[in-house]
């Protein structure tokens, strides 16, 4: 059992407390990490605001790399001393979709068996079932993806989550390939991930919407050729102009609103993609499009979960790419801080001029 300090929202709305909890030695299939750095991600907040389930106490953070420290008697994949990548989907290998040879869309992930807990022996829930705002975290050890060593832990531990969910959904949900048109609409660190993913791949065009002007910046540096300020312009004309008038081949919408879907769906051209990849609320619905419009245009309206990404084959890539100086990872960091700057570091996500603050652990 390990003794260690961790970040826990022990009640609905309140703010975070650095707690100790316990931590126990890996048992069979799982393995325990000495965590590195996790960044601050929404998701951590929606659990807060229970916007997730009500299972308080829950130990807080996903998007994380660390040094694995030791695992359980069975397993082989990963090893003391490994630097690896954490990832919510540890694939099973034998529901139906891993049997049809498509892992990454496992129905059966899994994590941990054993329960972290509070001093008390309170069970911990980990949010998406890492919970590594935390010295030390225990994980399925499949939920570790070896990657090379040599990386910025603080950088590449964000494929843990919102930026592979963006690269993942331009590249492996949007299929964007060379030479494409896509657009961005949203562009905090998912939609900018996209846009970063869409460069890539070897788009053409890569045209970045969102209200905010700091934003468009942002995504001009990792890869957009053209802005557009939606609270000024309309964004469906604006990237219908942008594409010799016809649309985009693929649109990526990374806020999760009825709205922006709607404008997705009309900005792409005949027989695009539309790929959501923004999170929704429970309260929100498909608006009202003509079914003839759905008919008409053809193409594929798509969702995309974690991008659907499959942390084995993508994570190394990514890291590699990153090495090489080709997917610049370091450009999502917009602070290091400490264990207990989380609570801050939620108030900094609403002013907008953060795409990532990342807890370091020293
Ligand atoms: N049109 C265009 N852009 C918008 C609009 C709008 N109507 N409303 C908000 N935005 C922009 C914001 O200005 C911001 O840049 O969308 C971006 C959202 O970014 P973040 O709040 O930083 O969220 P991010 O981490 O990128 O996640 C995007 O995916 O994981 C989910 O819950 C997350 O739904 C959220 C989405
Ligand atoms: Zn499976
Ligand atoms: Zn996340």
């Amino acid at each position: 059992m390990h003794e260690v300090k961790a970040v826990v929202a022990k009640a609905l709305k309140e703010p975070v407390s650095l707690e100790t909890i316990l931590v126990p030695d890996p048992g069979p299939g799982e393995a325990l990490v000495k965590v590195q750095a996790c960044g601050v991600c929404h998701t951590d907040l929606h659990y807060r605001e229970g916007g997730i389930n009500d299972e308080f106490p829950f130990l807080l953070g996903h998007e994380a790399s660390g040094i694995v420290e030791a695992v359980g008697d069975d397993v082989t994949s990963v090893a003391p001393g490994d630097f690896v990548v954490l990832n919510w989907r540890a694939v099973c290998g034998d529901c139906r979709a891993c049997d049809r040879g498509e892992p990454q869309y496992c129905f059966a992930t899994h994590n941990a068996t054993q329960k972290m807990t509070l001093l008390d022996g309170t069970p911990l829930s980990p949010a998406l079932g890492i919970g590594a705002f935390a010295e030390k975290t225990l994980v399925a050890a499949g939920q570790c993806t070896k990657v090379d060593p040599e990386a910025r832990p603080a950088a590449v531990g964000l494929l843990g989550c919102g930026v592979m969910a963006g690269i993942g959904a331009a590249i492996n949900t949007g299929g964007v390939t060379r030479g494409k048109s896509v657009a961005v609409i949203g562009c905090g660190g998912v939609g900018v991930a996209a846009i970063a993913g869409s460069a890539l791949a070897g788009a053409k065009t890569i045209i970045a919407v969102d209200i905010d002007d700091k934003k468009l910046e942002t995504a001009v540096k990792l890869g957009a050729t053209h802005t557009v300020n939606s609270s000024e312009t309309d964004a469906v004309e604006a990237i219908q102009a942008l594409t010799g008038g016809f649309g985009a081949d693929v649109v990526i919408e990374a806020v999760g609103r009825p709205e922006t879907w709607k404008q997705a769906f009309y900005a792409r051209d005949l027989a695009g993609t539309v790929v959501l990849v923004g999170v929704p609320t429970p309260d929100m619905k498909i608006p009202e499009i003509p079914l003839a419009d759905v008919f008409g245009r053809g193409g594929s309206l798509k969702s995309s979960w974690y991008g659907d990404c499959l942390p084995s084959r993508d994570f190394p890539m990514l890291v590699d790419l990153y090495t090489q100086g080709r997917l610049d990872l370091d450009a999502f960091v917009t602070e290091e801080i400490g264990i207990d700057g989380v609570e801050a570091a939620f108030d900094r996500m609403h002013q907008g001029d953060v795409l990532r603050s990342v807890v370091v652990f020293s």
